[in-house]
């Protein structure tokens, strides 16, 4: 078999000269204005998901950082405070596993003195041992990662021969916690596990009286270079929809906040919410506020791009706290793009950063 070599992204970073932030909302090129910010605090994972870690490219000859090159506790909540002072006013800590990186709730607790939000995405695996102390640290709420409730299925798509119990205690654990409502993630690919939508929303249906649980069907994505992605793939939100709809009839709910990328629906008998992230059938780019850390310290202004734009290099270099904040909305003030708005089969082979480097 051809051997799959991952494109390091490391390779394609690069600095913008910076104009002076004078303050007022930040808009890019396309009146979008920054709000989230995303960081990726490592890009290593247990679980080898076989629409973003395929085992046979990152098991080989895949580059991981290096841990010199990661950013620290401290660089990070540095950073996340420039973010905040431009309007920053949710923090996502993603990865690869977030929680495989060591001490995780010390950078919680740093990061709960700022006026944001904080949020955690996971596969779960570790979050029973770890939800209290996040909790304790000052973590808001977790989403989870979870593709099939049928064991065999899960197994087979997280490739590590992870269980489904072992996710849904730590699922549970999570909103026993306090970091409800948890929402559940569940990446749906034809043929794969396309087959488990409807058990998925069974399962959480009217769990915990206060609409605790909430499972969320996403689109597979052609994130990276390496899953090798096709169109025929790719399950319709529509059609998540449809088939849930047909067992217990689903009604639309507006939008959380401007931007909210998940489609929410609720169930007309009153057992809870879905939602369905769709971002191949239905492209939100021109309402995406999201900023992009990844673990080494570059910046990305799209899930989909092929280079970020170095800060680590600033940060390391003195750089002060007007100096990152200038650099930061001189990124997000050029920002142009709009991948998901034109993709096609062909823009889909593209090198692109791989999501467990960016940051899922
Ligand atoms: C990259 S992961 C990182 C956090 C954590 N390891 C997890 O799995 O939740 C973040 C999210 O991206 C989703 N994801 C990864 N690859 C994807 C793809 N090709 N298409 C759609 N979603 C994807 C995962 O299922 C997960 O919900
Ligand atoms: S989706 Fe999350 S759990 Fe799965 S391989 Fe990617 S980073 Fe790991």
């Amino acid at each position: 078999m051809k051997k799959v070599i991952a494109l390091h992204p490391a390779a394609a970073t690069a600095r913008v000269a910076a104009p002076v932030f004078q303050g007022g909302p930040l808009a890019d090129t396309r009146g979008r204005t920054m709000h989230d910010l995303r960081i990726s605090v490592t890009d290593r994972c247990n679980f080898r998901c076989v629409y973003c870690m395929p085992r046979e490219v990152f098991d080989s000859n895949y580059r991981f950082l290096r841990h010199e090159d990661i950013l620290s506790f401290e660089e990070i909540a540095r950073l996340a405070r420039a973010f905040v002072g431009l309007g920053v006013n949710k923090i996502r800590l993603t990865g690869g596993e977030p929680l495989v990186r060591r001490n995780l709730d010390r950078l919680v607790e740093m990061l709960a003195e700022l006026d944001a939000e904080i949020t955690l995405t996971t596969n779960g695996s570790l979050l029973a041992k770890q939800a209290a102390a996040l909790k304790k640290a000052g973590l808001d709420r977790v989403t989870v990662s979870l593709d099939s409730l049928d064991d065999a299925t899960f197994r087979k798509m997280n490739d590590a021969d992870f269980p489904v119990a072992k996710v849904i205690e730590g699922i549970e654990t999570a909103a026993a916690a306090g970091l409800g409502p948890v929402k559940i993630n569940m990446v749906v690919k034809r043929g794969v596990n396309d087959q488990s939508i409807v058990d998925m929303a069974e399962y959480w249906r009217g769990k915990g009286h206060t609409h605790l649980f909430i499972p969320r069907f996403i689109e597979y994505m052609d994130v990276g270079s390496t899953n090798g992605w096709r169109m025929d793939d790719v399950v319709p939100s529509a059609e998540v929809v449809r088939r849930i709809s047909a067992r217990w009839p689903l009604e639309p709910v507006g939008a959380n906040y401007p931007g909210e990328v998940a489609e929410r629906w609720r169930y007309l008998d009153g057992a809870g919410e879905i939602g369905v992230i769709s971002s191949v059938t239905q492209a939100f780019c021109s309402s995406c506020t999201r900023m992009r850390l990844s673990t080494e310290g570059s910046l990305f202004t799209c899930l989909f791009a092929q280079s970020g734009h170095d800060l680590k290099s600033l940060l390391r270099s003195g750089a002060s706290d007007d100096e990152l904040r200038n650099e930061i909305a001189a990124v997000w003030q050029r920002r142009a793009d709009r991948y998901s708005e034109i993709r096609t089969e062909f823009t889909s082979k593209n090198k692109k950063v791989e999501m467990s480097y960016i940051g899922g």
